[in-house]
């Protein structure tokens, strides 16, 4: 509870830059992206939708964290590098730099620590950092985008990732309909959203799912009155510390979008926000919600979509003579 006091105390503060009408809530709105580098950014956005950093020359960030489909890929656990299935769901990359850390055990401490990961993972992208920057190398749009973007020659990891995070930290989703209101209108919600965001509040969601993505500020475990029961390996945050008490404490997702971010859970097991709600009030807090107050605790969570990113297809150059050519089968 000691980190909820201070998150608490720093959103409010935070709120309070918004203007004498917003809301004190547990939940803040979300700021929109300030671009500070919009060619980096622009390099960034090409890397993430560039399949050739993969060794089968197909998949790239995107196909995992589709931009149209809310930064995921709506499966229960991913599928990367010749169809194999990764232990995992896919969280959204949607408002992710809003997050204490990355992946759902946090080993990653930021988005740039983060994308070094999938390119080299074997079931994600399944190519060595040596060949993606020969790959990159071999491509002279590339060679001098870099070199525009950082001043100097030369592609190294660190660049890559670098421009990638700059590219994801634009990721956000500000004017949601919730956040309306936080900023004081009050017609942005129907009263049933309303009532379930009171119910949501009053019973104790918030207690995990709080600041801008209403959640992402720290680590829970699942199955806090009961245990969860999955058929999934992973042990979360265990598998970072060693420590017996961290065992299946996940990082708390957002819910922002989580309306398009389904399935749910760590192992995608929920397929719906009704089945979500009723196992997280059960697990979580001893509550057993009736059928009316579950509907209206989904049609306030439906309220945090926000607007998503208009994104331009980015057009890739094209690879030389001398780029090295993708192995599907590998
Ligand atoms: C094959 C599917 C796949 C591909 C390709 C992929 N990812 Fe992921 N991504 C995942 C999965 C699954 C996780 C969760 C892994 C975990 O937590 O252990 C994840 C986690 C993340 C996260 C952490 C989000 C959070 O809330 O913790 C970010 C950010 C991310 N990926 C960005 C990227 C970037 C950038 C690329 C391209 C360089 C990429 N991903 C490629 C499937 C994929
Ligand atoms: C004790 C902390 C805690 C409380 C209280 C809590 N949650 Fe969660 N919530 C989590 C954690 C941790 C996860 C991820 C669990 C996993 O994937 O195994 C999660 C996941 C979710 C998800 C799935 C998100 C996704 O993208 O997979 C939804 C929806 C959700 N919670 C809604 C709620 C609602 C509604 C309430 C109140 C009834 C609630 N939570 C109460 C910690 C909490």
């Amino acid at each position: 509870m000691k980190i909820r006091a201070i998150s608490l105390a720093l959103m409010f503060a935070a709120t309070a830059a918004w203007g004498a009408k917003a809301r004190e809530e547990p939940i803040e709105p979300i700021a929109p992206a300030v671009v500070t580098n919009p060619a980096k950014v622009e390099l960034g956005k090409k890397l993430f939708f560039e399949p050739r950093l993969s060794m089968s020359g197909i998949i790239s960030c995107n196909t995992c964290h589709n931009l149209s489909r809310g930064g995921t890929d709506n499966l229960k656990t991913s599928i990367g590098h010749r169809w194999q299935a990764g232990p995992v769901n896919a969280p959204t990359v949607l408002n992710s730099s809003l997050a204490i850390a990355q992946f759902w055990d946090g080993r990653a401490a930021d988005l740039k620590e983060q994308a070094a990961g999938p390119i080299q993972a074997g079931v994600e992208m399944a190519m060595p950092h040596t060949l993606a920057l020969d790959v990159l190398q071999s491509i002279p749009g590339y060679v001098n985008e870099f070199e525009k973007v950082f001043g100097s020659a030369g592609i190294d990891m660190d660049r890559v990732t670098s421009a990638i995070a700059a590219f994801e930290e634009t990721l956000v989703t500000p004017n949601s309909r919730f956040d309306k209101w936080l900023l004081g209108d009050d017609k942005a919600l129907t009263a049933d959203e309303l009532a379930g965001y009171k119910i949501f509040k009053d019973s104790g969601c918030v207690a995990c799912h709080n600041g801008a993505a209403a959640g992402g500020t720290s680590y829970q475990r699942m199955g806090v009155v009961r245990p969860y029961v999955s058929t999934s390996p992973v042990e979360g945050r265990y598998a970072v510390t060693g420590n017996d008490a961290d065992r299946f404490n996940f990082k708390v997702p957002t819910l922002r979008n989580v309306e398009m971010t389904y399935p749910y859970f760590h192992d995608g097991e929920a397929r719906t926000l009704e089945e979500a709600t009723d196992i997280m009030g059960q697990l979580q807090l001893g509550r057993y919600y009736k059928e009316d107050e579950i509907a209206k605790i989904v049609a306030f969570l439906k309220t945090l979509t926000g607007e998503q990113p208009q994104i331009t297809v980015p057009i890739l150059p094209p690879s030389s003579n001398a780029t090295p050519r993708p192995d599907p089968f590998k």
